[in-house]
């Protein structure tokens, strides 16, 4: 008769297992579910490994890819792309064919227009009220105070990403104002 109590109590461990899995799932389900919205929240889709940056997007929001771009973009081109924060924001194509290493913010330094690139004057020529800035953004004409900004343009896993530029600015020498 003594070896029928641990028979009997087997069973109610298994039981109890069951129930400790049980309320383990239970428990753990949700959690997991409501930590795959903070996981995407704090690393954004397309961050480039952590670095801040953002998959510049063309006017139809697809992901820019740099061989395709270069196989529709040749030297000297000047595009919008969709950059950091939204910015309208130029993928600038070198002479080389080779994509540069920066992005030109199209807006405008003076009231936020978005500057065209004029192909035949080589330059962004503002249609608010005149502005003009030359191949790299650098403004070159008011009433416009300051250059266009500046976005790292880095490529990552073959698509262009923008990262903010925080360096010196290399066509002035100077201190990014927008950073
Ligand atoms: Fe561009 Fe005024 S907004 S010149």
């Amino acid at each position: 008769q003594a070896a029928s109590i641990p028979a009997d109590r087997v069973p109610d461990m298994e039981k109890r297992k069951l129930m400790n899995l049980l309320l383990l799932g239970a428990i753990g389900l949700p959690t997991a579910g409501m930590l795959l919205p903070y996981t995407y929240f704090f690393v954004p889709p397309g961050s480039g490994g952590g670095s801040g940056g953002t998959v510049a997007k063309d006017a139809l929001g697809n992901d820019i890819v740099v061989t395709e771009w270069l196989k529709t973009h040749g030297p000297g081109d000047r595009t919008l792309s969709q950059g950091l924060k939204g910015d309208p924001t130029y993928l600038v194509v070198e002479n080389d064919r080779t994509l540069a290493t920066y992005g030109i913010n199209a807006v405008c330094t003076h009231l936020g227009c978005v500057v065209p690139w004029n192909k035949a004057e080589n330059k962004f020529m503002c249609p608010c009220h005149g502005s003009q800035y030359n191949i790299q953004g650098k403004v070159v004409r008011g009433p416009a105070p300051l250059s266009l900004a500046l976005a790292h343009a880095d490529i990552d896993d073959g698509k262009v990403v923008f990262v903010p530029w925080v360096e010196t600015d290399f066509r002035t020498g100077e201190a990014p104002w927008w950073s």
